[in-house]
């Protein structure tokens, strides 16, 4: 079967996380990525957080799978013919460098459009035009600048960044968006065009609910369903909410049985209106249903801390999957803590292609996050990443250089 971006080429020139996360999404859909590295170093993540000494860490593998690796010295005058050649054969570049660097390797938008006018140019950059345009980027920064950081952990506590890497790899997610719409509108246009996904605007995106409950906060200086209702303050800005739910449906983190022993032995539990009485049955509250104080969701909202307390009492004499299976049972909506380990170890997982297993010619066999997108006529094979620079020479070849020339280019340390 064939793969949705069959035909497409994208010379990736992205490192750590967010650009490969980009081109690997492109690659699982079928693209040909080229990914071009610095001979002898390559990503920086190559060498980062290693568990294997001299072999390519987790950290890489995990985030370039399908491609092809060639090494090219783009500051070396015949690494930049290089480049030019790939240009002009590529639809897509991908960059994620620090602001300006592709333009001081001499490719500037321009250089690019007369190589190949047809040429879409995707970039990552950790802020978008303004007082921090120039700012190199990193993940916690994104989400301390996208808002992330000021909403998320405990009213007493101080901002907490979270564990989803929601400013690289949630960026290098909307830039594959912005990539295939551009090739789609090239489709009409017959040209290519710049793409810009800034990491603040990312993760700005993705807290589009706390500048929702800003400006609610602004009109009535009250968030009911937040912890701090009814009992704690507001100040201007959006408080962090612990772990209340960013909807209309009260949620919170329960405890299980074993939690005194197991850090993940919680459930999140959400009071979903429409199943208020089949709550109330299962824990044993019948009397809840009906009374004023607790029948409908605006009565609940002041006593949230307190129905929390009771449905954990109830959680507490179960464990989180015995809890997850009678909640469900009655369509309570409700998930477990699970650990990395937990997941790592599900079956259903391993079933579907979200987990996969990988054998990695120096470090053996591990696991990885597949493709979280499934298509029915493009289904996505996960193939290892590549040894630095191990496909140069495919690559040159294709380019049309001879084996003496690329010889040639090498002992030049252009390649
Ligand atoms: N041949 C020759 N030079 C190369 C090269 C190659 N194949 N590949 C990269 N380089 C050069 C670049 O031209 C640049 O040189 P310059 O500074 O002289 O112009 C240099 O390598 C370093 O690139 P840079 O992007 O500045 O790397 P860094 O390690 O200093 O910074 C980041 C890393 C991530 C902070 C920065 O790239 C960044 O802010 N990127 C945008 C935001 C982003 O994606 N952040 C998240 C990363 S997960």
């Amino acid at each position: 079967m064939g793969k949705a971006l069959d035909g497409v080429r994208i010379l990736d020139f992205t490192h750590v996380q967010s650009g490969p996360t980009c081109t690997q999404l492109l690659a699982w859909f079928g693209a040909d990525v080229i990914k071009v590295e610095r001979a002898g170093a390559g990503d920086i993540t190559r060498e980062q957080l290693r568990d294997i000494p001299d072999v390519d860490s987790l950290y890489f593998t995990m985030l370039n799978h399908n491609k092809r690796s060639v090494t090219i010295d783009t500051k070396n005058p015949e690494g930049k013919l290089v480049l030019e050649a790939l240009i002009q054969k590529c639809d897509v570049l991908v960059e994620n460098f620090a602001p300006g660097a592709l333009d001081r390797m001499g490719f500037t938008w321009e250089r690019i459009q007369e190589l190949n006018p047809r040429m879409i140019v995707a970039s990552v950059k950790g802020f978008g035009p303004g007082p921090y345009e120039d700012c190199k980027v990193y993940e916690n920064v994104a989400q301390c600048a996208g808002g992330a950081a000021s909403t998320t952990g405990f009213d007493d506590g101080p901002p907490v960044v979270t564990g989803a890497q929601i400013g690289d790899s949630g960026t290098g997610l909307h830039l594959a968006l912005g990539i295939v719409t551009a090739l789609y509108q090239r489709t009409q246009t017959g040209r290519g065009q710049r793409v810009l996904a800034a990491m603040q605007d990312g993760v700005l995106n993705l807290c589009r609910v706390k500048l929702r409950d800003q400006q609610r906060l602004d009109r009535t200086g009250v968030m009911k369903e937040y912890p701090q209702y009814p009992n704690g303050s507001f100040g201007e800005a959006v408080p962090r909410a612990g772990n209340a739910s960013g909807g209309g449906q009260p949620g919170w983190i329960l405890k299980c049985k074993g939690w005194e022993t197991d850090p993940n032995a919680y459930i999140y539990f959400i009071t979903q209106a429409p199943v208020w009485a089949k709550i109330c049955n299962v824990i044993g509250k019948e009397e809840w249903a009906t009374h004023p104080d607790y029948a409908t969701p605006a009565a609940r909202l002041p006593h949230l801390k307190e129905i929390f307390a009771e449905i954990e009492r109830w959680t507490m004499t179960k464990t989180k999957f015995e809890a997850m299976q009678i909640l469900n049972e009655y369509d309570i909506p409700c998930g477990p803590i699970l650990s990395m380990k937990e997941i790592a170890e599900e079956p259903s997982l391993r079933k579907t292609g979200t987990i996969v297993e990988v054998d990695h010619p120096t470090r053996g066999k591990y696991l990885t996050v597949g493709n979280p997108i499934k298509l029915s006529d493009s289904p996505t094979e996960v193939k290892r990443s590549p040894l630095l620079g191990e496909h140069t020479d495919e690559v040159m070849a294709e380019l049309g250089y001879s084996p003496e020339q690329i010889s040639a280019l090498r002992t030049a340390g252009a390649i």
